[in-house]
């Protein structure tokens, strides 16, 4: 969507994956706290995005949403204004039906009204979900707010959660910053190795395919697993959207989710998806994921999804690269140059459910003038 955001894909914190329904106003400002003090902030997550729940289950007699008197009851204004005191942004959320998914009021034919409400309360980003839509096609139900939130002349991020339902990688580039491409992730293998990169090609500056938020820190994976979780999403130029209590993390959780290096793929100015370049192995676990970068790099993940550590080799043709090309490689979770240059093919041996990953970049060819 042409509004002048998501230049690169969004980053930030949402309350769902952890906290569900149990959030509140303390919960929201002790996040926003803990990513300024942590220094996850710094590194780009700027955003502090409220999911559902926030509302009080019925509209006040103008018709206007209310947040929850028990738990929101300084409001959202003054919760904006919090955030934004600690150089944060604050998202909010509703629903592109008569109600959200867990029944407060949703926004389908309130869509002016509540557009202007959240832009009075100075809220930056909406997440627009997707439960009971009256079975209207979701291309007739979110434009009207891509339209309302124009109407309101603040800058506001709009991200579509009609998950995947009705191919909005086709349709959602004008509507949207965001899209998802994907039902509901969980906080298991099964959940982060179902990922595909179908949509890619609809992906960049503007409008990103979202696979749903991180599960990066939640407990119901290894260490390995979470920083394949994590790498493939930076790769696939997904939203970033931690999805743990950032008050209280492990030092493992902090540092993937602090990694600059792999943060620095995810918002690469070039903004092109990266996607799976190559398979082999039993069910294809064994996997090379790629894409390009700007100043001629390309980004290489080698994603081993075998239950036992396996060695991946990524071969010049599938990266797209000439056969007689010379990279470097750096390797981004160990944070070093591999030694030497590699020529034609780079192989490296990964452990279970683990992914490496990589920048490579081209050696200038030099001609001998003759
Ligand atoms: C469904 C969405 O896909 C989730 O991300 C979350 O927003 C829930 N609804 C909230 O009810």
């Amino acid at each position: 969507l042409n509004n002048g955001l998501a230049s690169t894909p969004q980053m930030g914190w949402n309350s769902w994956n952890f906290f569900a329904c149990n959030i509140s106003e303390t919960i929201i400002k002790e996040t926003t706290d803990a990513l300024v003090s942590t220094g996850l902030a710094e590194l780009g997550y700027d955003h502090v995005n409220i999911d559902d729940c926030w509302s009080s289950p019925l509209r006040d007699l103008k018709g206007q949403l209310v947040p929850d008197t028990i738990t929101f009851p300084s409001g959202i204004k003054a919760l904006a204004d919090y955030v934004h005191g600690k150089g944060l942004k604050l998202g909010i959320y509703s629903d592109a039906g008569v109600f959200t998914c867990q029944v407060r009021p949703g926004s389908l034919f309130h869509e002016k009204d509540d557009a202007a409400l959240f832009a009075s309360w100075g809220v930056d980003y909406l997440k627009y979900d997707n439960c009971f839509n009256l079975g209207i096609e979701p291309k007739k139900r979110y434009p009207p707010m891509r339209d309302a939130l124009n109407e309101t002349g603040c800058s506001i991020f709009y991200s579509l959660c009609e998950w995947g339902v009705d191919d909005p990688a086709l349709w959602a580039g004008k509507v949207g910053n965001s899209w998802r491409t994907t039902g509901d992730i969980n906080d298991t293998w099964a959940s982060i190795a179902d990922i595909n990169d179908k949509w890619a090609s609809y992906a960049g500056p503007g409008g990103w395919n979202d696979p749903d938020m991180l599960e990066v820190g939640n407990g119901g994976m290894s260490y390995q697993e979470y920083r394949a979780h994590f790498s493939i999403w930076a790769l696939m130029k997904a939203p970033l959207l931690i999805g743990c209590d950032v008050r209280n993390m492990t030092a493992e959780t902090f540092e993937i989710l602090s990694n600059k290096e792999v943060i620095a793929v995810n918002q690469d100015p070039l903004g092109v998806q990266g996607r799976k370049v190559y398979v082999s192995g039993t069910d294809n676990c064994l996997q090379v994921w790629a894409g390009p970068l700007s100043g001629h790099r390309l980004v290489v993940a080698l994603w081993n999804r075998c239950p036992k550590a396996e060695t991946i080799t990524a071969q010049w043709d599938a990266l797209g690269l000439e056969s007689s090309t010379k990279v470097s490689v750096r390797d981004l979770w160990q944070h070093k140059q591999v030694t030497g240059d590699a020529v034609s093919s780079f192989a490296a041996q990964v452990d279970a459910h683990d992914c490496q990953m990589y920048i490579f970049t081209p050696r200038t060819v030099t001609r001998s003038v003759i």
